[in-house]
């Protein structure tokens, strides 16, 4: 069966610098059209995720960080389930602005390319969702997430099938789990954005460093 060409299917896709992606973002939040969009798409990534998370996280108050958080769907899908010390990061200063307020502890703006501006250990978990995808956080950022979480941690996170081999995240995560930094515990392929036919890899693993 041909490969699906994922690449085309949505037009953020196409951009491949980080100044595009932000840019793209920061007008597409204008309106609320963002969430306008995602709830139009049937996007499921953070319902698909948190539901995950919620199943291997056994204390509610914990710290999370959120890393592209975009305009909060994660934080409002965690709280759900009695989740809500949430620390969101993103690129894009105009859907940070769209966060509900009192929804996260903190917020700030952020190139998850670059290192993150917090000590080791200082998280319980990492949420990534949506943010692995066409032009947007490459593999080295699964470090940083790991650095910045406490042992016996979670790190829970999405990654469009269309760049996990491109990309490199298929080598990074066996990397991460030979040098036994984290073990997996789920990785299965989610529906994500299943009325665009994009699928995601959705991945929970526990740190073990
Ligand atoms: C598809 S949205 C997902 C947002 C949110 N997690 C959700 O599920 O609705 C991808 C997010 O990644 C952010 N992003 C893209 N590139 C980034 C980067 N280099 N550093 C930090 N955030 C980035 C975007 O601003 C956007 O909010």
């Amino acid at each position: 069966m041909a490969q699906k060409d994922v690449g085309n299917k949505v037009p953020i896709y196409k951009l491949k610098k980080t100044h595009e992606v932000m840019k793209y973002y920061d007008e597409w939040g204008e309106g609320n059209k963002y969430d306008k969009d995602m709830v139009d798409w049937n996007y499921t990534g953070p319902k698909e995720t948190s539901k995950i998370f919620n199943k291997h996280a056994n204390v509610k108050n914990i710290k999370i960080y959120d890393a592209g958080c975009g305009t909060g769907l994660v934080g409002a899908e965690l709280k759900k389930y009695g989740f809500s010390n949430f620390h969101g990061a993103d690129l894009s200063q105009k859907l940070l602005d769209l966060v509900p307020s009192g929804l996260y502890k903190s917020l700030e703006k952020v190139d998850l390319n670059e290192a993150i501006n917090h000590k080791d250990n200082s998280f319980d978990a990492v949420m990534c969702v949506g943010t692995f995808t066409f032009g947007h956080v490459k593999p080295p950022a699964l470090d940083e997430f790991i650095r910045i979480t406490k042992n016996s941690g979670l790190i829970c996170f999405t990654i469009n099938e269309g760049i996990h081999e491109e990309y490199g995240f298929d080598k990074k995560l066996e990397e991460l789990k030979k040098e036994k930094k984290w073990k997996e515990i789920e990785f299965f392929k989610s529906d994500y954005i299943a009325s665009k036919d994009v699928n995601a890899w959705l991945g929970l693993y526990e740190v073990t460093k």
